[in-house]
C-alpha cells in the first residue's frame, strides 16, 4: 500500500480565504478590523520566522498584527506591564506570547497573565478549562488544525480508535480531551473517539500505536514512528517538526510509514500551515465576541 498524502498546506489556504472573506463581513459590520499581537521575547531564529509568519498570514486575511519585540533581558515584571496594557486596550482583540520564553522568566505565570477573552492560543486554565467541559471558547490552534485536516480530508474518528503520543500541554494533551468530546469543530463525526495517550514512559509502545485506527504524534523526536509501529491501513498524523541537518523532518518515518499506511500528513506542509489558519479564525472570534458584549 503507499498513502495518500495529505494536503495540509492547501486546507490551510481554504480555511485561510473562508477567514479572510469573514473578516471582510465583520469590517463592513463594526468598521474596524480583528487586531492580533504577538510578544516575542529575545532572538531565537525558529521563534522569528513563526511570528513573521503570523504576521504575514494576519495581512493577507485583512486582519491587523503588530509584533512586540522585547530584550531577551526583559524582566517577568515589564512583561506583565505590557500584558497589562495590551489587556487594556479595546483595539487589540488577540495577545499570543511566543514561546519558548528566555530560562529566566515564568512562562506560567506570564501566559497566566493574559485575559483569557484575548488568549487566542487557548493557553490560560480558563480556556483549556471550558474546552475539557466540551463548551470551548477557543480551540488550542494545532490541535484543532489536526482535527480540521481530518474533517477535510473525510476521515471520520467517531468510534474509531485514536492513540495520541505524546502529552504536552499544547499539542497532545488538548488533542486527547478534543477527540474525546460528544461533539467537535465540525460536530460529532470528528469526535466521539475511543482515546489511547502514550508517552516517554509507555511499556510496549509498539504494541499500543499498532491498535490505531488514527495515530496522531507530537513527541519532538525525528522519524521516530516507524512501519512496525503502524497498523496496515491507519491514518497517520505527524504534528513533529525537527531539523535534521539541513532538512525539517517529523516524528513519522515518511518513506517507511507510507508503505503501510492509507493516508498521511508529510513535514513540511502538513499540520504546520493549519496552525496560523486557526490563529487566524481564533483572532476573528476573539474580535466577534469583544463586540457582541460591547453591543
Ligand atoms: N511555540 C511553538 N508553538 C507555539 C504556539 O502554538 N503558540 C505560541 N505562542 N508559541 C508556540
Amino acid at each position: 500500500m503507499t498513502a495518500r498524502i495529505l494536503d495540509g498546506k492547501g486546507i490551510a489556504m481554504t480555511i485561510r480565504q473562508e477567514v479572510a472573506q469573514r473578516v471582510s463581513a465583520f469590517r463592513e459590520k463594526f468598521g474596524t478590523s480583528p487586531k492580533l499581537v504577538a510578544v516575542l521575547v529575545g532572538q531565537d531564529p525558529a521563534s522569528q520566522v513563526y511570528v513573521r509568519n503570523k504576521e504575514i498570514a494576519c495581512q493577507k486575511a485583512g486582519i491587523d498584527s503588530q509584533v512586540l519585540k522585547l530584550d531577551a533581558s526583559t524582566t517577568t515584571a515589564c512583561l506583565l506591564e505590557t500584558l497589562d496594557r495590551l489587556n487594556q486596550d479595546p483595539s487589540v482583540h488577540g495577545i499570543l506570547v511566543q514561546l519558548p520564553l528566555p530560562d529566566h522568566l515564568d512562562s506560567r505565570l506570564v501566559l497566566d497573565r493574559i485575559d483569557p477573552s484575548k488568549d487566542v492560543d487557548a493557553f490560560s486554565p480558563e480556556n483549556v478549562g471550558l474546552m475539557t467541559q466540551g463548551r470551548p471558547r477557543f480551540l488550542p490552534c494545532t490541535p484543532h488544525g489536526v482535527l480540521q485536516l481530518l474533517d477535510r480530508s473525510g476521515f471520520e474518528i467517531c468510534g474509531k480508535h485514536v492513540v495520541v503520543v505524546g502529552r504536552s500541554d499544547i499539542v497532545g494533551k488538548p488533542l486527547v480531551n478534543m477527540c474525546l468530546q460528544k461533539s467537535g469543530p465540525s460536530g460529532p463525526s470528528n469526535a466521539n473517539a475511543t482515546v489511547t495517550c502514550c508517552h516517554s514512559q509507555t511499556l510496549n509502545l509498539p504494541a499500543i500505536t499498532r491498535l490505531a485506527d488514527v495515530l496522531l504524534v507530537a513527541i519532538g523526536k525525528p522519524n521516530f514512528i516507524t512501519a512496525q509501529m503502524v497498523k496496515p491501513g491507519a491514518v497517520v498524523i505527524d504534528v513533529g517538526i525537527n531539523r535534521l541537518g539541513d532538512r525539517l523532518v517529523g516524528d513519522v518515518d515518511f518513506e517507511s510509514v507510507c508503505q503501510v499506511a492509507s493516508a498521511i500528513t508529510p513535514v513540511p506542509g502538513g499540520v504546520g500551515p493549519l496552525t496560523i489558519a486557526m490563529l487566524l479564525d481564533n483572532t476573528l472570534r476573539a474580535a466577534e465576541s469583544f463586540h457582541h458584549r460591547a453591543s
